[in-house]
């Protein structure tokens, strides 16, 4: 059951939406008309309200600030032929922001404030939501420790909130993959399932380093051994071995349940694959590579979609692909996003009407 709380709605004098240049979306610069905004105090959600989007007033001592307690989600809206707007697999994101608030000690959001509330604030922003091939309305909803205090302890006051920013593709073209065998992302018992802000902030210096390189972005491995391979910067990641898709599984704790990831799996499935989520060591990857066993290899998120990788370097050794020759990721893409655009059935209901 979810529980009706009130949602105040205060509507902002003029849309920003004709200064919006269509032809130019980086991902997460532009912001729609309105936010979502709600309080934690004294053991209960209040003050929730849809407002013009605008800046927030902070304390120097906002505990978010110093000790990161903070976390997020990222979920798309989609809109049809006929205008009428959907948010892909929403209660999946719902799901996985309380499991990250549970490992971060922050309270959990009720499915009202966080379903209803992005219902309610995407339905007002409706018209951002572009219509273009591979565009979305990306919404981020988060939530931080708001109490004024540096002593190190979880806050009593917290604060949750939506935004909505359209987009275009996150990674316009095919990329260049480092394998990390020096900074580490996450280890068992640590927070790496969690979509902890913290995640991404410790990984901006091994990231960069791989740009240094050349590369777009990293591949992690696990952090006893470097050799068993985890999830890119901002993806899940998949290999296709033979007929055999293989992603790592998420036993360790260590990388993300991603909500794309759980959807490649069950299309490739559909596709004829086999799929298997098991430990997948480097080396592996690399055998298979040289015995030309090693088909394709592709990363999967909200923002990245499905993203080809046409280069893995682990070391010195350089594994290059084709990807103009792949059957399965670009096919698996096309199918995600008909399915997001209503091109094609929705059979497993993932599509959320506004
Ligand atoms: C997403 O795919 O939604 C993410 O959160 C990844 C990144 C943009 C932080």
């Amino acid at each position: 059951m979810v529980a009706a709380m009130d949602i105040s709605v205060t509507k902002a004098e003029r849309s920003k939406l004709q200064d919006l240049n269509l032809d130019n979306l980086p991902f997460g610069r532009y912001f729609s008309d309105h936010m979502l905004e709600a309080d934690y105090e004294n053991g209960e959600w209040k003050n929730i309200e849809i407002k013009p989007y605008q800046p927030l007033l902070l304390s120097p001592s906002l505990a978010a600030l110093h000790y990161g307690q903070a976390i997020f989600e990222g979920i798309k809206a989609y809109k049809d032929k006929e205008g009428n707007a959907f948010i892909f697999r929403p209660r999946d994101n719902y799901r996985r922001f309380n499991i990250s608030a549970e490992r971060m000690e922050m309270p959990s959001v009720p499915e009202y404030l966080f379903i209803e509330g992005m219902r309610r604030l995407v339905e007002l922003d409706k018209n951002w939501i572009p219509s273009r091939e591979d565009h979305s309305l990306y919404i981020r909803p988060f939530m931080f420790s708001s109490d004024e205090l540096i002593g190190v302890r979880p806050s009593d006051n917290y604060k949750f909130m939506i935004i909505l920013s359209p987009t275009g593709p996150y990674y316009a073209a095919p990329m260049r993959i480092y394998v990390e065998e020096k900074y580490v992302r996450a280890a068992p018992g640590g927070v790496g399932y969690a979509k902890a802000a913290g995640n991404y902030g410790a990984a901006m210096l091994a990231t960069a380093e791989a740009k240094r390189k050349g590369y777009d972005q990293v591949l992690w491995t696990d952090a006893f051994e470097h050799k068993y391979v985890q999830e890119i910067g901002t993806m899940n990641v998949f290999f296709i071995i033979g007929n055999t898709a293989i992603t790592p599984d998420l036993e360790q704790g260590t990388i993300l349940d991603g909500v794309t990831r759980q959807s490649a799996i069950t299309l490739l499935k559909e596709m004829g694959l086999t799929v298997e989520e098991r430990p997948l060591n480097i080396d592996d990857i690399m055998d298979a590579y040289k015995a030309g066993l090693l088909h394709e290899v592709f990363g999967t998120g909200t923002a990245a979609t499905i993203s080809l990788i046409r280069e893995l370097r682990y070391k010195d050794f350089v594994m290059k692909f084709d990807v103009d020759k792949w059957k399965t990721a670009p096919v698996l893409k096309t199918w995600l996003n008909d399915i997001r655009e209503r091109r094609r059935e929705d059979k497993y209901g993932w599509m959320w009407k506004v």
